[in-house]
This record gives structure tokens, C-alpha cells and sequence, in this order.
């Protein structure tokens, strides 16, 4: 039991303090009664409930949401590290504070690096409002910067789609004109050449197919470049084709598995799947002297995995931020905006994996893009 002197206790300035869902963790109904009173007294509009035990603030806390919890530290049944505890089982980010008649230091000190945000002893309560004030602003600022990590990543994620809805059309567009055009010049090319009036214009038209060719093929290189064609297949099959690609190119034994024929990602996603793969591999044939490879995907309900796996030579951490070099760092930022994440695990001597993990979200046909 203990007392409060209301008069210690300043009433809110602008006395239009939010209301306040308060859980109180309390065995005592009295000092339920008190703290509620000088909560009221400070300005809040005070909406509380007692609990005193886990079974019953497990169901307060499942009831509805809360802007502060207030937990006694000794009772009969309960205590604050065990509702502290509960609280962050439930991952809801509301103040913590623990009033209690006697707390040592170090028990407070655990208390603290558990997540409590506050103690405050019973004797000296007119601490609790500025405390508890002070602890909703913090959490109201970890709410507004989460939110806005939130928001953050979404745009990114978005920012990825146009970017690959960019690449799509730019290839499309210079299939259909560049290409058309293209193919017009060579039809009156052969014309020419086949009425042409001396073997030097003969020669001359000869070297300019040459080179319409030359350009036919670059540009089928930008579009491939721009939108590799295979994932139209799926990003099963790309990977796959990226695997018998590296074997083809390098003599490099590069090995595929995957536990699904066919998985379902959004254009997006699966577009920087296959560019983090395609990066992973250029960094094996650029770096790593592996005598074979592996790549694994592994998808399950919620997300799709990853792994490009080399015996090659490996590396330090060190080279991981080395000046000039974005690879990696680039293959991280790309799996993060998409909300996804990437390990890199490797050491001198040891190869080198890179894991790449990526939600599988239910996909979305985008507005202009066919169905
Ligand atoms: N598979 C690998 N095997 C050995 N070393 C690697 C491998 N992947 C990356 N590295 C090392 O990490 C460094 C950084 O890679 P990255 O960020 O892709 O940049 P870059 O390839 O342009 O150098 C490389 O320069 C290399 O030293
Ligand atoms: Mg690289």
C-alpha cells in the first residue's frame, strides 16, 4: 500500500492530455486505485484495467491495445520481469513502467536492458507522470520512424516494378521501331547490291550489310540486357538457363536444384532475383578460380530462397567494402528494398555463398500491364 499527494502532482498546462489505455499489473486494488486517481489529476482522461496475473494480462493485452503498461514489481502471483516479458512476447511497442515499493539496482538495471522503460519507487510517485510522459513520446517517435521505414521500403519495392516496367518497354519499343526499321534497310540493301552498277558500290553495299548486321546484333544484345527473355519462363527456368549458361561459357561445372518446377513472383521480385544471381556469378568467374558451383532455390509458402554456392578462394570481410566495388553492396540494397535480405558467408581458403531471400508475395497484375 502506499500513498500520494495529489498536490506534488502538476496538472497538465493545457489540461487536454490524450485519454489513456492504461494496463496496471497491480495485486493491490488500493494502489490500483490511487495510480489511476493521480494519472487523472495529472490531465489524462484515464481508461485503465487491473491485472495480476500473466493468464489475465495476456487476455487484456489480446482484448485490446494499450498506451502504457504500469506494473508493481513483487505480487503474490506475478511479477514485473514475468508481465514485462509477456509484453514483448506480444511484439506491441507501448511504455513499460514499474512502480514498486522497493527495487534494487540491480534488479532495475536487468529491468532496463529487458525493455522496461522506466522505475519509479512508491515513495517518490510524482516521478510516474513525467516519466510516463516522456516514455510515450519516445515510443510514439520508434512508431513514426518505423512507419516511415515502412513507407521507405515500399517505395523502393515500387521503384524496382517501374524499373523493370522502364526496361520492359525501352526493349519493346526498339524491337518494334529500331528492329522494323532496320529490317527495311536491309531488304533495300539487297535490292541495291543485286542492281548495283560497278563492283565498287558492289563492295560498299557489302561492308554497309556488314555492319546493318553488326547493329541487328547489338541491339539484340541491349535487349536482352534491358529484358532477358527467359523469365518470361519463370524464374525457375531463368535460373536454370543462368546455370547451363555458366557451364557453357566457362567449363565451369555449375550445378541447379530446386524443390518447385515452377514459382510465382511478381515481375519485380523476380527480376532482381535473376540480376542477383547473374551478379553472384559474374563475381565466381571474376574472382573466386572455383572448380564447381552450385545454385539451390527453395521456395515455401511465404518466401523463396536463394543460394549461389562456389569452392573458389573466398574472401575477408575487409573486401566485402572494398572502394569502387557496388556489387555486393548493390545486391543488398535490392534485396532489402524489396523487403527481403542477403547473406554473404565466406573466408579466405573456404568459397564463398551468397544466400538470397525474397517474400513471396501474391502477384498483382499492374495497371497497362496484360493479364
Ligand atoms: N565468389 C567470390 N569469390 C571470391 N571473391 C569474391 C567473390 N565475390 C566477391 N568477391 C570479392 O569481393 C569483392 C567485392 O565484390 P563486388 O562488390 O561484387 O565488387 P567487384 O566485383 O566489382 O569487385 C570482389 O572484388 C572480390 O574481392
Ligand atoms: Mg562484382
Amino acid at each position: 500500500m502506499f500513498s500520494i499527494d495529489c498536490h506534488n502532482v502538476k496538472k497538465s498546462e493545457t489540461s487536454t492530455l490524450p485519454s489513456l489505455r492504461v494496463l496496471i499489473v497491480e495485486d493491490s486494488y488500493m494502489d490500483y486505485g490511487l495510480l489511476v486517481r493521480l494519472l487523472g489529476v495529472a490531465g489524462y482522461t484515464v481508461d485503465p484495467k487491473r491485472v495480476e496475473t500473466a493468464e489475465a494480462m495476456r487476455e487484456a493485452l489480446a482484448e485490446k491495445s494499450w498506451d502504457a503498461v504500469i506494473s508493481d514489481h513483487n505480487m503474490p502471483d506475478f511479477s514485473s520481469t514475468a508481465a514485462l516479458q509477456i509484453l514483448k512476447e506480444t511484439g506491441v511497442d507501448v511504455p513499460f513502467i514499474i512502480v514498486s515499493g522497493a527495487i534494487g539496482e540491480d534488479i532495475a538495471v536487468e529491468a532496463m536492458i529487458a525493455g522496461a522503460d522506466d522505475y519509479i519507487l512508491k515513495s517518490r510517485l510524482p516521478r510516474l507522470v513525467p516519466a510516463l510522459r516522456r516514455s510515450l513520446a519516445a515510443a510514439a517517435t520508434r512508431r513514426a520512424e518505423r512507419a516511415a521505414q515502412a513507407r521507405l521500403r515500399l517505395l523502393s519495392s515500387h521503384l524496382e516494378l517501374v524499373k523493370e516496367m522502364e526496361r520492359k518497354s525501352i526493349a519493346r519499343e526498339i524491337h518494334d521501331d529500331l528492329g522494323g526499321l532496320l529490317t527495311g534497310m536491309a531488304f533495300d540493301l539487297s535490292w541495291l547490291r543485286s542492281n548495283a552498277a560497278s563492283d565498287a558500290v558492289k563492295d560498299r553495299l557489302n561492308s554497309m550489310q556488314g555492319t546493318l548486321m553488326q547493329a541487328s546484333a547489338s541491339i539484340e544484345h541491349i535487349m536482352r540486357e534491358l529484358r532477358p527473355p527467359i523469365l518470361e519462363l519463370g524464374i525457375v527456368a531463368a535460373v536454370e538457363w543462368q546455370a547451363r549458361e555458366f557451364s557453357r561459357r566457362y567449363g565451369t561445372p555449375c550445378h541447379f536444384t530446386t524443390n518447385r518446377e515452377v514459382i510465382t513472383m511478381r515481375e519485380e521480385y523476380s527480376a532482381a532475383m535473376f540480376r542477383i544471381c547473374q551478379e553472384s556469378l559474374s563475381n565466381v568467374a571474376r574472382h573466386a578460380g572455383a572448380k564447381t558451383i552450385r545454385i539451390e532455390m527453395f521456395a515455401d509458402n511465404d518466401s523463396v530462397a536463394l543460394e549461389v554456392i562456389d569452392d573458389g578462394f573466398g574472401f575477408s570481410d575487409e573486401n566485402q567494402l572494398k572502394a569502387g566495388s557496388y556489387g555486393l553492396l548493390g545486391m543488398r540494397e535490392r534485396a532489402a528494398s524489396l523487403d527481403g535480405w542477403l547473406e554473404v558467408s565466406s573466408a579466405p581458403g573456404r568459397g564463398t555463398s551468397i544466400m538470397l531471400s525474397l517474400p513471396l508475395i501474391e502477384r498483382v497484375f499492374e495497371v497497362g500491364e496484360a493479364s
